[in-house]
């Protein structure tokens, strides 16, 4: 009994601390999901990010569709989660465990994002410092939130596409 609790304290304590880097973990649905995808619109081998990968779901979809995907994971129980949610594809996902602001981006062509209000405006400037040198445009979908002061170039939904050139 005395064990459980602990665990069950350990677990509130990893979900928690999250909340000081970012969104805490809710996870986007299928039907959603797959909007998001066909939104950012991308091609079989193309590469997408995904800042706050959860357990995995997001990445799984993208990976069916024949995306290279990187998810950054704060939580190390979701992270976990995440790797073994996408083992059939590990040729195709890969799963970092730290904080997305904090790491390298590989260059991409799209980003998913389900994060709040108040982390919109650092990610837009995290994204323009980031991706300076990349060649490529990339398409970003954010699930719900807006980036302030920059005009989404599309949406359905509840899903917002920006497109940086
Ligand atoms: C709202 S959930 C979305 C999960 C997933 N993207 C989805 O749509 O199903 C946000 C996720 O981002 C993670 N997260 C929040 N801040 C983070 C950070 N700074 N670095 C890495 N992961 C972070 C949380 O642990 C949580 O799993």
């Amino acid at each position: 009994m005395q064990l459980l609790f602990l665990v069950f304290i350990i677990l509130v304590l990893i979900f928690g601390f999250v909340v000081a880097f970012g969104a805490p973990y809710l996870p986007t649905l299928k039907k959603q999901t797959d909007e998001a995808l066909d939104l950012l619109n991308l091609k079989p081998s193309q590469t997408i990010l995904e800042l706050g990968c959860g357990d995995g779901r997001v990445m799984k979809a993208a990976a069916k569709r024949g995306l290279m995907v990187v998810g950054y994971e704060l939580n190390p129980v979701l992270a976990l989660i995440a790797w073994l949610n996408t083992l059939k594809y590990r040729s195709q996902v890969k799963v970092v465990c730290g904080n997305f602001w904090r790491q390298p981006w590989p260059e991409a062509d799209g980003i998913f994002v389900f994060l709040l209000d108040k982390y919109m405006e650092k990610l837009d400037q995290s994204i323009v410092q980031k991706r300076a040198g990349q060649k490529k445009p990339i398409r970003l979908v954010s699930f719900t939130f807006k980036i302030p002061n920059r005009k989404p170039d599309g949406r359905h939904q509840g899903l917002l596409l920006y497109k940086y050139l």
